[in-house]
């Protein structure tokens, strides 16, 4: 980097799934960047198809303002994977060498890759040829290598965790079993957490392989002890022998299995939808104004990162191809079982 800080001009993007908190994010590396180092940036559209199409706009300190509650992102998202997918030159030109030869022609310093998995995925390979790339971590799964927390994951687990005490009065007055399927394909933490927030009697996560007789037993039981209604959180991911949502195979299954009525609701998007909580704000904020320093310390090919409340970073090398999935002993999972909740385990 030959410029000074001053002179430096930085793309942002948002890539992958959206979820509360990108704005805040976008509003942290922005406002930091321009404020406190006089550096120009550029907003990319819809993730890393923006920069394969060329497609952006420099972010002002009009665009920045009243997006701090906003949710979503005003940057658009695409799941565009640039390594897989192909471009309108077929084979003959790859979409790395077009994103790189775009990356240069703006005259970025560096780019600001915010997204989940498959972001940090793609931002190591872009960085492993030669652009100067920072992750951040944002997903309401939870479940990026390297960092303790995402954001989004908070604003998730409020939503799904009032969802589930809105399923308790009904489930109360009908004397009903409710299902409630949450997202998460491959890791349970919006589950475990939403799961024991909510008081859910059983919880089943991706990462736990459920016995049906286990579950079946534990509505008995319960029904045996006078609590006829029961409330039942399931992730999305977890494996059953059918073809269908989870939440409709488990339900299915309790009623035929215990004659007791079910009913199944499936949260869906609005899990990822609508205002940020004030901890994702705050969490968006110190990872977006961190990425800044590591641009000025030079410090590419890092994604932020939390670890025991300090924000640090972490090679993307570590973080890509990796997923931070719920341990089995984890400590809520403990917690739980000794409440009485029922894992299915
Ligand atoms: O953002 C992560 C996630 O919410 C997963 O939990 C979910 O399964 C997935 O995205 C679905 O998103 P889309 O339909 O946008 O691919």
């Amino acid at each position: 980097m030959g410029k000074s800080k001053k002179g430096l001009k930085i793309g942002i993007l948002t890539a992958g799934g959206d979820c509360p908190g990108i704005n805040a994010a976008i509003r942290g590396v922005a406002k930091t960047a321009m404020f406190e180092y006089g550096m120009k940036v550029i907003g990319i559209s819809s993730g890393f198809r923006g920069l394969i199409e060329n497609e952006y706009s420099e972010l002002t300190e009009k665009r920045l303002s009243g997006i701090l509650t906003l949710g979503g992102t005003v940057l658009g998202t695409s799941r565009e994977k640039p390594f897989k997918t192909k471009n309108e030159y077929k084979d003959s030109v790859s979409n790395s060498a077009i994103i790189k030869k775009n990356y240069k022609n703006l005259e970025l310093d560096a780019l600001v890759c915010i997204g989940g998995n498959g972001t940090m995925n793609t931002a190591f390979k872009l960085s492993e040829e030669g652009m100067n790339i920072i992750g951040i971590p944002k997903t309401i799964d939870n479940d990026v290598w390297g960092t303790d927390q995402t954001f989004g994951f908070d604003s998730a687990v409020g939503i799904a965790t009032d969802a589930i005490d809105r399923l308790h009065t009904t489930a109360n007055s009908h004397k009903r079993i409710m299902l409630i399927e949450l997202m998460g394909h491959h890791a349970g933490w919006l589950t475990l957490f939403a799961g024991i927030a909510g008081g859910g009697d059983i919880i089943l996560i991706p990462e736990l392989s459920f016995s049906p007789e286990i579950l079946v037993k534990s509505i008995k039981k319960r029904y045996s002890k006078k609590k006829p209604y029961s409330i039942v959180v399931v992730a999305e991911g977890i494996k059953t022998p059918e073809k269908q949502s989870p939440a409709r195979y488990i339900s299915k299954l309790i009623q035929e299995e215990t004659g007791l009525e079910t009913r199944d609701t499936i949260l869906g998007y609005i899990q990822r939808g609508g205002t940020p909580s004030a901890m994702d704000r705050i969490l968006a904020t110190r990872f977006g104004s961190h990425a800044v320093s590591l641009i000025v310390e030079k410090k590419f090919g890092n994604m932020v990162s939390l670890q025991n409340n300090r924000m640090t970073y972490i090679a993307l090398s570590e973080v890509a191809n990796k997923k931070k999935l719920v341990p089995p002993d984890h400590s809520l999972i403990m917690k739980g079982k000794s409440l009485g909740t029922c894992f299915g385990i």
